[in-house]
């Protein structure tokens, strides 16, 4: 894909600046920030919500590099750049940056993908044939295992490409390597998640916060790789899991591995 931006990209709000603008970042326009507004007004945790699933970034990196010893890593729908997915451990010898948003490449190219053994690809998880196939992607050494993050990207797409891009993924990873996901719930505030779901809708983007069961039906071919099962993105390994009503995550983490692909 070429990295030629749409014509009207900038006058309608994109999932990508909208949560630059949400973490205070300069990468918005206008039509971002009026939204913003609106989807402030009806969940005024938002901003708290996406600090969290940024500052999750870092902390599954060193996990996957440090317990895991992977150190060729995927971040597939990695938004616009920020300090937490600019982040790399250096045990991290390859990164490949991947979104489908034509501004969030031509940002990762300049931004992200700017050390030695990083990349940045436009490819969309509709088309997972493709995503493999690109050049960055392909080039990763098979015979190791792979980390790949999915960090608040499940919710951006359906049902059905969500199941077909994870199965695809599933059958691609080398053994021994990690998936890392966060998925907003509807298990935690349902009545914003509703609203949230319904000013995203008038602006042309579909946002499917989902419950625990169902991000758990969409990873269910995949080996849960933490006992204590998805725990909300604030008490992904926190001594203590945090009271709901100091938990601005509003969605879950899980880490799971491809497991026997014989099933
Ligand atoms: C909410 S942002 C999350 C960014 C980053 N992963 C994080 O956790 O901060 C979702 C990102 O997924 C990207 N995205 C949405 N649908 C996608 C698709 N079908 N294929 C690839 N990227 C997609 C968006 O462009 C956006 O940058």
């Amino acid at each position: 894909m070429t990295s030629r931006l749409p014509d009207g990209y900038f006058r309608s709000p994109t999932v990508a600046r909208v949560q630059d603008h949400l973490d205070g970042g300069t990468d918005n326009y206008t039509s971002d920030r009026d939204f913003t507004h609106d989807l402030f007004a009806a969940a005024p945790w938002l901003p708290a919500s996406v600090r969290v699933n940024r500052a999750h970034g870092p902390r599954v990196l060193n996990c996957l590099t440090r317990e895991y010893n992977i150190d060729q890593v995927i971040d597939l729908g990695c938004g616009l750049p920020h300090d937490d997915n600019r982040y790399l451990p250096d045990e991290v010898r390859r990164m490949v940056y991947v979104d489908s948003d034509p501004g969030v490449e031509a940002h990762a190219r300049m931004a992200l993908a700017e050390r030695h053994g990083t990349a940045s690809l436009r490819a969309d998880l509709e088309d997972m044939p493709a995503l493999l196939a690109a050049g960055p992607i392909a080039r990763l050494d098979h015979g190791r295992p792979i980390g790949v993050l999915l960090h608040d990207v499940l919710p951006w797409i359906s049902d059905e490409t969500a199941h077909t891009a994870l199965a695809a993924l599933r059958s691609w990873l080398p053994p021994g390597s990690v998936l890392s996901v966060t998925h907003a719930t509807t298990d935690t505030a349902p009545k914003a998640m509703a609203s949230l779901t319904r000013l995203y809708a008038k602006a042309g983007i579909g946002f499917r916060p989902r419950s625990g069961q169902q991000i758990r039906d969409l990873l269910r071919s995949w080996t849960p790789l933490e006992a204590d099962g998805p725990v909300t993105t604030a008490s992904w390994r926190h001594p203590s899991r945090l009271h709901p009503h100091w938990d601005p995550s509003h969605a879950y983490a899980i880490l799971a591995s491809p497991g026997d692909r014989t099933s």
